[in-house]
């Protein structure tokens, strides 16, 4: 007995050992120490890289989606991108100024503050769910195919995205020179852009495509509503018209779940991976304010609609809609259940059969059921995921 208390410290200070021989291999040499040394007078990036691979639950799997391959060495030079406020006019707005990883990569203002306190236009929108909808569909793996960006989707790609980010005056308000220098007065970023594209030249190209892949990495598919669908695979939602219950939600999140699935999901997208209409009209209001898709494409139809969000960590993400004119859901709810309005281009998902506006008359329960049902789209683990926090010491 006694020497078995020995020997199984023992076994396990081997085990140890070994695991630390393995370090020895090439991912404990990815820097090269006097690189790794100068990177961390300024930045807490692990030693061994992080790992940007996502594996997507099989429920998202099933309907043909899968992860994007990330390229690693981009994404972690673009993640120190994506928190340089340098990259800014005046030295005070990075990306995640306006895309806070704590409120899944979103921003509680109704619009955003952008450099010399310029105020934006319309309200930010959480990237926590880009990779749920980038493989297969885009982003910029299909082009304009894609799923694409911005309220009035006039992005089709991650790497134009940002670049519109970075030059808009009202955000960062930068010249491609500006992002240049920006990014060569900083030594540390040599060795990254060595790593990420085999040499240290510094382009705004490169410094697009390193955000890009980051951007493309953040992923939101462990929530409560991921973990239940996992095990109620077999079921398709899709073509099945019993909503099927979830063996670990409430009954009041379950029947938030048919709500959904019956007045939400053909816009929204039952599997909350891939939005099922690419832009709409959803009534908020009776005439145009905002022309939306309209403004790009000139249409006449697409005037006043927007892009379809998806609702991953919803409940965080606050206030909503283009404008952030709802401070809650609650809010929301009560717009979809009595406040749709008769705009010209209001979508025929929220038609009543004569055309107007659709009431939905629910009770007091079915409201408080639907508002259950959207917190369970909420995944902690992406806001605490040190892949995707702050590099910056
Ligand atoms: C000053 C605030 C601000 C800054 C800085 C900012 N954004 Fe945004 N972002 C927004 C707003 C507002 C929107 C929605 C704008 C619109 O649709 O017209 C948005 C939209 C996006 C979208 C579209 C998401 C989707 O699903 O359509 C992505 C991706 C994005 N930003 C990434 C970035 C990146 C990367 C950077 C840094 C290069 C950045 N943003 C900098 C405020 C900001
Ligand atoms: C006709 C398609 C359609 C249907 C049906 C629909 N929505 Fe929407 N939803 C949209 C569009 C489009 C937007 C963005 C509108 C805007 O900002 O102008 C939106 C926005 C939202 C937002 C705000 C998202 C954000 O990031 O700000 C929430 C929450 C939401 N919808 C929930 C619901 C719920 C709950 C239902 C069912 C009761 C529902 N939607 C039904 C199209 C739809």
């Amino acid at each position: 007995m006694e020497k078995l208390r020995i020997a199984l410290p023992l076994f396990g200070l081997l085990l140890l050992a070994a695991a630390c021989n393995k370090k020895a291999d090439f991912n404990y040499y990815y820097y090269e120490p006097a690189d790794y040394a100068l990177i961390s007078q300024h930045l807490n990036l692990p030693e061994i890289p992080d790992d940007y691979r996502a594996q997507l639950p099989t429920h998202i799997a099933n309907l043909g989606l899968a992860a994007r391959p990330v390229e690693q060495d981009k994404a972690i030079l673009g993640r120190v991108l994506f928190y340089d406020k340098s990259l800014s006019k005046d030295g005070t707005i990075s990306c995640a100024s306006c895309h806070k990883q704590e409120l899944a990569f979103s921003d509680n203002a109704k619009v955003s503050t952008g450099v010399f306190n310029r105020a934006g236009d319309r309200n930010s929108i959480a990237l926590g769910s880009v990779l749920n909808f980038s493989a297969y569909y885009g982003t910029d793996l299909f082009g304009p195919s894609g799923v694409p960006f911005f309220w009035d989707n006039r992005a089709g790609t991650a790497t134009e995205q940002n670049l519109a980010s970075m030059t808009n005056p009202k955000e960062m308000d930068m010249s491609h020179s500006d992002i240049v220098s920006a990014v060569q007065s900083k030594a540390y970023y040599a060795p990254l852009f060595k790593m990420a594209f085999g040499s240290e030249q510094i382009n705004s190209e490169r410094v697009s495509d390193a955000i890009a892949e980051f951007v493309n990495a953040i992923g939101s598919y462990k929530s409560k509503f991921d973990k239940e669908a996992e095990k109620a695979i077999g079921y398709n939602v899709y073509s099945n018209n019993e909503y099927k219950s979830f063996s670990g939600f409430t009954a009041q999140e379950n029947a938030g779940k048919n709500l959904f699935l019956a007045n939400c999901a053909s816009c929204h997208s039952p599997t909350q991976s891939r939005p099922a209409k690419m832009k709409a009209n959803n009534g908020l209001d009776i005439a145009t304010t905002d022309a939306g898709v309209g403004g790009i494409t000139g249409v006449s139809a697409d005037q006043g609609t927007f892009k379809v969000p998806l609702l991953r960590n919803i409940e965080i993400t606050a206030p909503y809609m283009h404008d952030g004119r709802f401070a809650t859901l609650e809010e929301v709810v009560e717009h979809y259940n009595s406040g749709i309005q008769a705009h010209p281009n209001l979508s025929e998902e929220l038609r009543a059969p004569g055309g107007g506006p659709l009431r939905l008359n629910l009770s007091e329960n079915d409201k408080k059921a639907l508002v259950a049902f959207l917190k369970t789209l909420t995944d902690t683990e992406l806001i605490a995921d040190t892949r995707f926090s702050n590099p910056f010491k």
